[in-house]
């Protein structure tokens, strides 16, 4: 690994990954491409700014011309750019189709173009939609509910018919939801911490009996590494936390932590085509040696610490626009 494209750099995960790519393989050099949407965030990458292995590019990865700008001299790729917020696509699904489908199309055609010796496409286990009992496998079918889904289901699907037309070195890794540092206000863990800090409601969809299953962003990391490192072309790998909760469970464990009451908790009225349980079997990444480290009750306990301490990083991301969009969605907060 010589030089990393890292499109999304700037985003929740893709920062992580930044970071723990800059200690992982330390001759590598590291540039990140992103738009710097309301969810990217130069500040993320405070920690690889002075690193002189480290590089940043600000642009859109449906923009062919930056793309490939960003691309040159690149030996691997890993796409984590993406509109990622399932009510938001409810709302403006286009940016989802542009982004999610044709920006991951453009980094497939140009890494084509330069001869990239490797392409993960990251992707969610959403794209199998919800399953009330078992686990889905990796050969399972696609069945997506939300625009953000469906979405990601193009860009994946696009990925695996460029491995077999072109024999493209592209693979496309799914993963449960992610928790940690870094993660923008607007998801659940993100947004339940931070209400729960200033006594606000925590607005639960539903009857909150939704079942997800969690994965410390950490681990993620070293699952997209492993793969960039080891993973086969044209195949999927699901990346699993293994920790299935229901959301009035992990509600109730962040205001434990918080020492909070659970009179903050509001049921409020539920997302459309809300998938009920997201659970996935991962045999392929395990058999390559990976296993998740960070159990949900350490990582949790982390994870609110962090936000606590990090106020100066969320505060100005939720500021009126962001209350705004919520009163529109869901009719105040
Ligand atoms: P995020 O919303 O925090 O960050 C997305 C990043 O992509 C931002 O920095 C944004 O500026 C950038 N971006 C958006 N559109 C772009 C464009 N057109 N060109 C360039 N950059 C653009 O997302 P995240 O939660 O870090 O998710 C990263 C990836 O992981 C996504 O592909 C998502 O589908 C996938 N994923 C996320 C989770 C999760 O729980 N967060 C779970 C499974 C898979
Ligand atoms: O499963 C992986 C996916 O996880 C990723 O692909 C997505 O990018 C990521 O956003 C996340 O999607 P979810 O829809 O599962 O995450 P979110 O944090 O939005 O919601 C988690 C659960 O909590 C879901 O069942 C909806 C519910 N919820 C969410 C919010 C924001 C609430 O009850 N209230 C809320 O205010």
């Amino acid at each position: 690994m010589d030089r990393i494209l890292v499109t999304g750099g700037a985003g929740f995960i893709g920062s992580n990954f930044v970071l723990y790519a800059l200690e992982r393989w330390r001759d590598a050099h590291v540039v990140v491409l992103d738009k710097l949407t309301y969810a990217g965030n130069l500040e993320n990458l405070q920690g690889a700014r002075d690193n002189p292995r480290f590089a940043f590019i600000r642009g859109d990865i449906a923009d062919e011309e930056v793309v490939r700008r960003a691309m040159d001299g690149c030996d691997v790729v890993i796409n984590f750019a993406a509109e990622t917020h399932v009510d938001r696509s409810i709302l403006f699904p286009k940016e989802f189709v542009l982004t999610d489908v044709v920006g991951t199309f453009t980094l497939l055609e140009v890494a084509r173009e330069l001869g990239a010796s490797k392409f993960v496409q990251v992707s969610t286990d959403e794209v199998y939609g919800s399953i009330d009992e078992g686990a889905f496998d990796e050969i399972a079918a696609l069945e997506p509910s939300s625009p953000y889904s469906a979405s990601k289901a193009g860009g994946d699907l696009l990925t695996l018919a460029y491995a077999k037309t072109f024999d493209a070195p592209a693979l496309v890794a799914r993963s449960t939801n992610n928790y940690g540092p870094y993660q923008y206000p607007e998801k659940l863990v993100p947004l339940f911490i931070t209400n729960a800090l200033d006594d606000k409601p925590l607005p639960v969809y539903g009857d909150g009996r939704q079942v997800r299953d969690w994965l410390h962003v950490r681990d993620n990391c070293e699952a997209l590494a492993l793969l960039l490192e080891r993973g086969e072309p044209g195949v999927v790998y699901n990346v699993a936390g293994g920790c299935e909760l229901e959301n009035v469970d992990v509600t109730k464990r962040i205001l434990k932590i918080l020492g909070k009451g659970e009179d903050l908790i509001t049921y409020v009225k539920d997302r459309p085509a809300h998938d009920r349980r997201y659970a996935l079997s991962c045999e392929r990444i395990k058999a390559l040696g990976w296993n998740p480290q960070t159990s949900f009750d350490v990582g949790l306990e982390e994870t609110v610490g962090w936000y606590g301490e990090h106020e100066d990083w969320w505060r100005p991301l939720k500021g009126e626009a962001f209350d705004e969009y919520y009163r529109r969605q869901y009719g105040g907060r």
